[in-house]
C-alpha cells in the first residue's frame, strides 16, 4: 500500500483508537527506504542481515514483514533504544495492540503473525492497575514453588525424556535423535502442564492440541478453541477442588488480595504461562546444545567444570537470543525515534537478536559472552518476563541431565547443513540431529507422571469450601503417561 492509499483508508476507515477517540492525523508519511525483514537472507543468518541493517540505517530500521509492504515497523537494533521502549519511562509505549493502527484500520495484508495481534483480555496486552491485576495471581502463585523439589521434577521428566530415545531393547552402540523434536519441544511443555497441576489424560490431549494448533494445518482452529476450553475446564476444576498446583494458588491469591480476575482471565493466564513458558525454554535448550556443540572450547570447558551450564546458556542469549524480535510495542503519542518521525499507532519491534553485536555494548569492554547478564533477553519494564528463576532452571536442568547422561553427543549433520524457522519471534532449527555413543551409566526410567513431586504446598482452603477427602493417587500404574512420552507426535 503506498503512501497515498494509507491516506484513502485512513480518513475512509471508521476505527477508533483504544479510547474511542478518532486517530489523529498521520503527519509523517512512512520512511521512502526500509528493509525487508523476510527472505532467505533473513532466515538463514539473521546475526548478519542485521548487522547489514545497523550499516545502512544506524539503531532503528524501518522493515517490512511481507512483500506488498503493508506490514511494518521500526525494528529497533541498539541496546539503549530497546531499554528506552521496554521500560518506557516517557510512556509512550504500550504493548496493547489495538493501538497497531494498521491492525485496527484493517490495513495490514494475510501474513501468519497478524492473527496473533488480536486483544485478549490478558496482562500481555493490558498496561498500568490492570495490568498489575491481572499478573498478580500468576506471579505470586510462582513465588509459592519450592525450586530445589522443582529441580527434582524437571530431572525426573528429563530422565524419561531420555530413556524415550532408546528403542525397545536397548541403546545401540551409536544412537541418534532429533533433540528438538525428541527433548526441547517436550521437556518445558511437560513440566509446565505438570506444574498447572493436569492430569496425565489432560496433559495428553493438551499436548495433542498445541501440536496440532502450531502446525498451522487445516485442524489449529479447532485445536486452539480446544485448547481455550481445556484452560477453562482446568480452572473451573481447580476451583471445586484444589490441590498442590500453580493454578489452585492463583485461585488463592485471586481470593485473598481482592482482584477480582474471572474463570477468562484466570484461564487466559494459565494458558499464557504455559505457551511463554514452553517456547522460549525449547529454543534456548537447542540454542546451548548447538551452542556447545559446535564451540569445542566452551564445551570442554562445561565438561571440566571451568565453565557452569548457566554461563554457557548465557552466553546463547547474547550469540544466538531464544526470543529473537519482540513483536510489538505500539506509540500511543507522535514521538520520535534514532531520528524518525513516529506516528500514533506505529509498531516498534525490539531487535533482541542484533544486542549483541550492538557496537556501543561491545566498546564498553567487558564480557558480554558468559557473565554480563545485561542482555534483554528477558525482556524489561512491566512487560519483562516474570519466570526468569523457573525459565533457567527448567533450561539448565534439561541441560545438565543431557550432558550427565549422554557425554559424547555430536552434531549428527555439519550446522552450516541446519535449515531455520524464520526468526520473527523464535529463532530454532527446524530439527537438531545428535549422535551419541552407548551411555556409560544405565538409562533410569524415572516416576511416572502422578508420582509425588511436592514442588508446591496445597494453598489455604477457601473457608466456604468443606474439605473432600482426595482421591489417592493411583500406583504403581504408567499407561496414558508413559504413552506420552512414547506417543509424543512428530512435528
Ligand atoms: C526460559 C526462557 C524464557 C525466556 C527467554 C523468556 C523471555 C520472555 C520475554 C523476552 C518476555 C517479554 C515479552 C515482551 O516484552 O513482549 C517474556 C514475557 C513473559 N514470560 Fe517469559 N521467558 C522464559 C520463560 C518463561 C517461563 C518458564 C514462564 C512461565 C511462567 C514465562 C512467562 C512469561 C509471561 C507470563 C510473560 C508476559 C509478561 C507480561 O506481559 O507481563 N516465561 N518472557
Amino acid at each position: 500500500m503506498t503512501t497515498a492509499d494509507r491516506m484513502i483508508a485512513v480518513s475512509t476507515n471508521a476505527s477508533t483508537n483504544p479510547f474511542g477517540e478518532a486517530w489523529p492525523y498521520a503527519r509523517t508519511p512512512w520512511p521512502e527506504r526500509s528493509a525487508p525483514l523476510y527472505g532467505q537472507n533473513f532466515a538463514s543468518d539473521p546475526f548478519s542481515y542485521y548487522e547489514s541493517l545497523r550499516k545502512t540505517f544506524g539503531a532503528v530500521a524501518p522493515v517490512t514483514l511481507e512483500e506488498t509492504g503493508a506490514f511494518r515497523g521500526y525494528l529497533i537494533l541498539d541496546h539503549a533504544y530497546q531499554l528506552e521502549i521496554l521500560q518506557n519511562r516517557g510512556h509512550v509505549w504500550t504493548r496493547d495492540s489495538r493501538w497497531y493502527r494498521d491492525f485496527a484500520e484493517g490495513a495490514l495484508p494475510p501474513h501468519p503473525l497478524v492473527p496473533q495481534f488480536a486483544y485478549r483480555r490478558s496482562r500481555l496486552n493490558a498496561e498500568g492497575m490492570e495490568h498489575a491485576r491481572l499478573s498478580g495471581p500468576g506471579n505470586k502463585a510462582l513465588a509459592e514453588l519450592d525450586l530445589l523439589r522443582t529441580r527434582i521434577l524437571i530431572e525426573d521428566l528429563a530422565e524419561q525424556l531420555i530413556t524415550s530415545f532408546f528403542p525397545e531393547g536397548g541403546p545401540a552402540e551409536w544412537n541418534q535423535v532429533d533433540i528438538l523434536d525428541q527433548y526441547a519441544l517436550q521437556l518445558p511443555l511437560l513440566v509446565m502442564m505438570r506444574l498447572m497441576g493436569m492430569d496425565e489424560g489432560s496433559a495428553l490431549a493438551t499436548g495433542n492440541a498445541i501440536h496440532e494448533m502450531l502446525s498451522g494445518g487445516p485442524g489449529a482452529h479447532r485445536a486452539a478453541a480446544e485448547l481455550d476450553s481445556r484452560m477453562r475446564a482446568l480452572v473451573e476444576e481447580k476451583q471445586r477442588d484444589p490441590g498442590p498446583d500453580l493454578v489452585s494458588w492463583m485461585h488463592h491469591y485471586n481470593r485473598d488480595l481482592q482482584l477480582g480476575l474471572d474463570t477468562h482471565e484466570l484461564s487466559e493466564d494459565v494458558w499464557l504461562q504455559i505457551v511463554a513458558g514452553r517456547g522460549a525454554s525449547t529454543t534456548w535448550i537447542c540454542n546451548t546444545v548447538l551452542e556447545l556443540l559446535t564451540n569445542p572450547d566452551l564445551n570442554s570447558d562445561v565438561i571440566a567444570g571451568r565453565c557452569q551450564m548457566e554461563e554457557a546458556m548465557n552466553r546463547v542469549m547474547w550469540v544466538n537470543a531464544p526470543i529473537q524480535n519482540l513483536i510489538g510495542r505500539w506509540a500511543t503519542q507522535d514521538t520520535m525515534l534514532g531520528g524518525y518521525h513516529v506516528n500514533c499507532g506505529d509498531m516498534a519491534i525490539i531487535c533482541l537478536g542484533a544486542t549483541g553485536a550492538d557496537p556501543t555494548m561491545l566498546s564498553a569492554s567487558f564480557d558480554v559472552s558468559r557473565t554480563n547478564r545485561s542482555h534483554l533477553a528477558w525482556g524489561a519494564g512491566s512487560h519483562g518476563c516474570p519466570a526468569p528463576d523457573l525459565g533457567t532452571l527448567i533450561v539448565r536442568t534439561g541441560l545438565e541431565v543431557l550432558w550427565n547422561r549422554l557425554p559424547g553427543m555430536r552434531m549428527a549433520v555439519a550446522k552450516e547443513s541446519l535449515t531455520w524457522d524464520l526468526p520473527y519471534v523464535a529463532r530454532s532449527p527446524t530439527a537438531l540431529p545428535v549422535i551419541f555413543p552407548l551411555p556409560p551409566m544405565p538409562v533410569t526410567n524415572g516416576q511416572q507422571w502422578t508420582a509425588q513431586h511436592s514442588f508446591i504446598s496445597n494453598p489455604p482452603r477457601p473457608i466456604s469450601t468443606e474439605p473432600k477427602e482426595r482421591p489417592s493417587e493411583p500406583q504403581g500404574r504408567l499407561p496414558l503417561w508413559r504413552s506420552l512420552v512414547a506417543w509424543w507426535p512428530k512435528r
